[in-house]
């Protein structure tokens, strides 16, 4: 018998009722001093942020594509390359065009869909700047320290694209804590979040006041003189009275995430036409699961599938990011990428699928989730 058909979101954002509560009292102190921007959230949103990920700084701004934006101007990548994998959202490659650098597109490892370290070393060259890790899903790719061996031994910096990792881990080090500076975001979807923002976490200090200035228009630390062009990238007040509210629940949100992951590992090793993109307990990480990500069998024809889970369970998959960024027409035009140049990746992407995943979904969904997909996989089948 079918089961009852139910509601499921991919990603959704999660309050409770005591935090709307806290959120609303203190949004109403706000309204009322009028202090709306550069205020005291901002400030202890900072600090709570930069000590929950284990750096001297954290620089709130209003998005994760400003963080990566401003990151790169700070270090200063004006016809530089950075090596960026081109398993990731287009903002990763953007910024680094926006701040004036070019993006090279490398390989990701398909076992992990992070960078794939041999490949970025075939791809270092004379006017290469640095490396953007992109912790794909919230996964800290394991061989990170052998990346950053790599990036010292040539002179380059790492940055790193945590905007699926908030609360990720790798022998006790955060995400955001492991290069020249970390980059994360807080659109609803991700770990958690402010509406719109983003945060830069760094120890260096001097690009962290530069940080300051590029986020708020050039101005300059002291006085009233604005010193280097720029926009306004800042943080409102409101935002990020959400985000400590958010951040406070964090760890739960993450612990919740890995024990919805333990239960689809478990489930879909006993459930034949798709595998966990690999063991939780292979890799010496702590995983975000921002999303669950499952490898189909190559005969399943993934449109199909997620027509007959959307059509007959309410059930919505998705694949991000496929087509990958070399493939995607702004940067086929601007960089003149071709299908096939990266074709481990193009072929990695081609069956993998990411599944429900937020703190919202009860034991009870996933294994909705998972009778819905046992059902619907042998008629995907296109052998
Ligand atoms: C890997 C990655 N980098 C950067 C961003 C940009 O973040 P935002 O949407 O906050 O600008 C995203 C957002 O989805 C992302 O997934």
């Amino acid at each position: 018998m079918q089961p009852t058909k139910r509601t499921i979101l991919r990603a959704r954002p999660y309050f409770s009722d005591e935090d709307i509560a806290d959120a609303l009292t203190r949004i109403d102190q706000s309204l009322r001093t009028g202090q709306l921007l550069m205020g005291p959230a901002v400030e202890e949103f900072e600090i709570i942020f930069a000590q929950t990920v284990g750096v001297k700084y954290a620089i709130a701004v209003s998005s994760g594509t400003a963080a990566l934006e401003i990151a790169l101007r700070c270090i200063g990548i004006e016809d530089r390359e950075i090596i960026v994998p081109t398993e990731t959202f287009v903002a990763s490659a953007n910024s680094v065009l926006l701040a004036g650098g070019l993006p090279v597109f490398a390989e990701i490892h398909p076992d992990t869909l992070c960078l794939d370290l041999a490949d970025v070393v075939r791809r270092i060259g004379p006017k290469t700047a640095g490396v953007m890790a992109v912790h794909m899903a919230g996964l800290i790719q394991p061989d990170i320290e052998a990346l950053l061996q790599v990036c010292q031994r040539h002179g380059l910096f790492l940055i790193e694209d945590a905007a699926h990792a908030h609360g990720a881990e790798i022998k006790g080090r955060k995400a955001g804590s492991l290069g020249k500076a970390g980059c994360f975001s807080f659109y609803p979807t991700k770990l958690m979040t402010t509406g719109e923002g983003g945060m830069i976490t760094t120890d260096d200090a001097d690009l962290a006041e530069l940080a300051r200035s590029y986020r708020n228009h050039g101005a300059a630390a002291h006085g009233s003189e604005y010193v280097r062009v720029s926009t306004n990238w800042r943080l409102p007040e409101i935002s990020a009275i959400l985000g400590l509210v958010q951040l406070r629940h964090l760890e739960g949100f993450v612990e919740r995430r890995n024990q919805i992951a333990v239960q689809y590992d478990q489930a879909l090793a006993v459930t034949s036409g798709i595998r966990p993109l690999f063991d939780h307990l292979e890799f010496d990480t702590r995983h975000s699961y921002w999303n669950y990500l499952a490898v189909l069998d190559e005969d399943i024809d993934r449109v199909e599938l997620a027509r007959l889970l959307r059509d007959e369970y309410a059930i919505p998959i998705a694949w991000p990011y496929d087509p990958p960024c070399h493939l995607q027409p702004v940067f086929r035009d601007a960089l003149g990428c071709q299908p096939g140049e990266l074709p481990q990746s193009e072929h990695a992407l081609r069956h993998h699928i990411a599944l429900p995943m937020h703190v919202v979904l009860s034991d009870d969904d996933v294994s909705y989730i998972v009778a819905g997909l046992r059902a619907t996989l042998p008629r995907a089948r296109t052998a």
